[in-house]
């Protein structure tokens, strides 16, 4: 089972309380964690959380300075939370292009967790569903000039193409949008929106986005 989670809802937590943005981006990190042991304790295989999309750069650069440091600084030293729990980190998205000394960070991250085998994590960074279309056709084109390209031949170049299509989206803070998200794989996803915000997510939430799919009837395209 493969769940995607679009993490939105930091920000409002914070104003909530009278506290920075950041303070909301803090403890979204706490919520992280809680989701991840819960989503592995529920056998949940693949997990897919949204940290930062192609058009965040948009926000203040003090948001955005803020965002890179937190992945550049908090995610290895997590490293013993990740192997302690068995869990996998991957990630997904234009990393390339991330400040170098994340980029470090997520390197080192992926090393050290590649041999846990609990849950994988995916981490999507930089991410944005037309970005990494637009990239697995060029990798496409680039090894085979001229030729046409097929949904396979994009499904193989995405930038984790032996992980399954996810089975549930959900998304915090009651929105109801996909927001660039895995926009290749999404096609037959089911989604569940919830109002929670980000920070506030635990163990209940998880439940509920598995019982949620639980209750799905899915019929990609055929008859149930
Ligand atoms: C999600 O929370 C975190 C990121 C997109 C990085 P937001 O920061 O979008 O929170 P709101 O939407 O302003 O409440
Ligand atoms: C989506 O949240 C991106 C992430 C969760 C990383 P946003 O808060 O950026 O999305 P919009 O702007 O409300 O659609
Ligand atoms: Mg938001």
């Amino acid at each position: 089972m493969h769940l995607g989670l679009i993490m939105d809802g930091n920000g409002r937590w914070a104003s909530q309380r009278r506290l920075p943005r950041a303070a909301g981006h803090l403890e979204g990190m706490k919520a992280c964690k809680r989701v991840i042991v819960a989503a592995k304790n529920m056998g949940v295989e693949y997990l897919t959380l949204y940290v930062f999309s192609t058009e965040n750069w948009k926000r203040p650069q003090q948001e955005v300075d803020y965002l890179m440091g937190l992945l550049a600084k908090k995610l290895p030293g997590e490293l013993r939370f990740y192997q302690e729990n068995n869990i996998r980190i991957l990630f997904r998205g234009d990393v390339k292009s991330l400040p170098k000394e994340a980029q470090e960070s997520l390197e080192k991250t992926k090393q050290e967790t590649s041999a846990m085998n609990g849950i994988t994590v995916i981490l999507a960074i930089n991410y944005g569903g037309q970005d990494e279309i637009a990239r697995a056709c060029s990798r496409f084109i680039e090894k085979n000039p001229g030729k046409p390209i097929s949904i396979q031949d994009i499904q193989e170049n995405l930038d984790l193409p032996q992980v399954p299509a996810p089975d549930l989206i959900a998304r915090s803070a009651g929105e109801m949008r996909l927001s660039n998200f895995m926009l290749w794989d999404s096609a037959y996803a089911e989604f569940l929106s919830l109002d929670d915000l980000w920070p506030d997510w635990g163990d209940e939430q998880v439940k509920k986005c598995i019982d949620a799919l639980s209750k799905r009837v899915r019929k990609y395209g055929g008859l149930a």
